[in-house]
């Protein structure tokens, strides 16, 4: 739940660590996207908090790929997660790393429950903006400690749905090995909607306008989610969808580029959402 406005003279300061401090990038951007008249999101709740926050989004505003890239991730996890909340409307959803996004406002369905999952800095940055609930509920760890798990299988039978939006391309493959066994493991039958980008843009960054005047560091990608399948008979790929398929005439001659066979793997793997299930349970 989203709480009353503050006063209108006293913002709020920001002060996180290198990776959470990139959460202010799609708050802005989703904030920015909301007010064009064909806008592919409403986020009036970003809206508003920018409005409330103490930081130069300048650099932000000629961002316009990354805040296609945000506005198409956001209007897939949307549709997805929707889709996992309409089949099972008792679901469990864990929004790993949800920073200051605001989806579960968006999805409720009156019925689920809603985790969303944050370090303690930007849970404590994410409490002066939102009011914990009994259906949304905040956990104040990291991904990598796996007690996590523990307060999740408290809800054992749920089905399960893991979302990790603007995350994992922060972390080591290494990490991203351990998570993936741990959830395997503890977790059978979750499933996972996961943001990824390529490798070519691990070693490219520079090029995302925006990120560039952050310090944290992309450090891993893949081409396809079915990579993943390699690691371990137990991650089952299921589908996913390129940003590159949407709103082509907005991605001006990028969106064409990524039509054509020669660049089409290259560019189509390079942005997209991987849904994954952990067989088993
Ligand atoms: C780019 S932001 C994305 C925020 C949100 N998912 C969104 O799309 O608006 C990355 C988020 O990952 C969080 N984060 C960083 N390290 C983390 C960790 N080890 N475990 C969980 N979340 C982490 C940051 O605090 C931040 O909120």
């Amino acid at each position: 739940m989203i709480k009353p406005q503050g006063m209108p003279d006293t913002k709020q300061s920001v002060e996180l660590g290198e990776v959470q401090e990139t959460l202010l990038l799609p708050l802005y951007l989703r904030a920015r996207e909301s007010r064009r008249g064909d806008a592919i999101i409403r986020d009036p709740v970003a809206e508003r908090i920018i409005e409330e926050l103490q930081y130069d989004f300048d650099s932000c505003d000629r961002a316009w790929r990354l805040q296609l890239d945000v506005a198409i991730r956001t209007e897939i996890l949307d549709e997805q997660t929707k889709k996992f909340i309409d089949q099972n409307p008792e679901a469990v959803v864990v929004n790993l790393g949800a920073g200051l996004d605001n989806r579960f406002t968006r999805l409720d369905n009156g019925r689920l429950l809603w985790i969303d999952l944050d370090m303690p800095d930007t849970i404590a940055l994410r409490r002066k903006f939102f009011v914990e609930s009994e259906r949304n509920r905040f956990l104040a760890k990291s991904m990598f400690d796996f007690t996590w798990i523990d307060d999740i299988a408290r809800c054992e039978g749920r089905p399960l749905l893991l979302i990790a939006e603007g995350l994992v391309h922060y972390f080591e493959e290494s990490q991203m090995k351990e998570f993936f066994g741990n959830v395997a493991d503890r977790l059978p039958g979750a499933e996972f909607l996961m943001h990824s980008i390529s490798p070519v843009l691990v070693n490219r960054q520079g090029i995302v306008k925006g990120l560039n005047r952050m310090n944290a560091q992309f450090k891993w990608g893949i081409w396809s989610g079915r990579e993943i399948e390699a690691w371990d008979p137990r991650y089952q790929f299921i589908e996913e969808w390129s940003f590159f398929d949407r709103y082509r005439e907005r991605w001006r001659w990028t969106g064409w580029i990524a039509q054509m066979p020669p660049f089409s793997r290259w560019l189509r793997g390079t942005l997209k959402i991987v849904h994954f299930r952990f067989r088993g349970g």
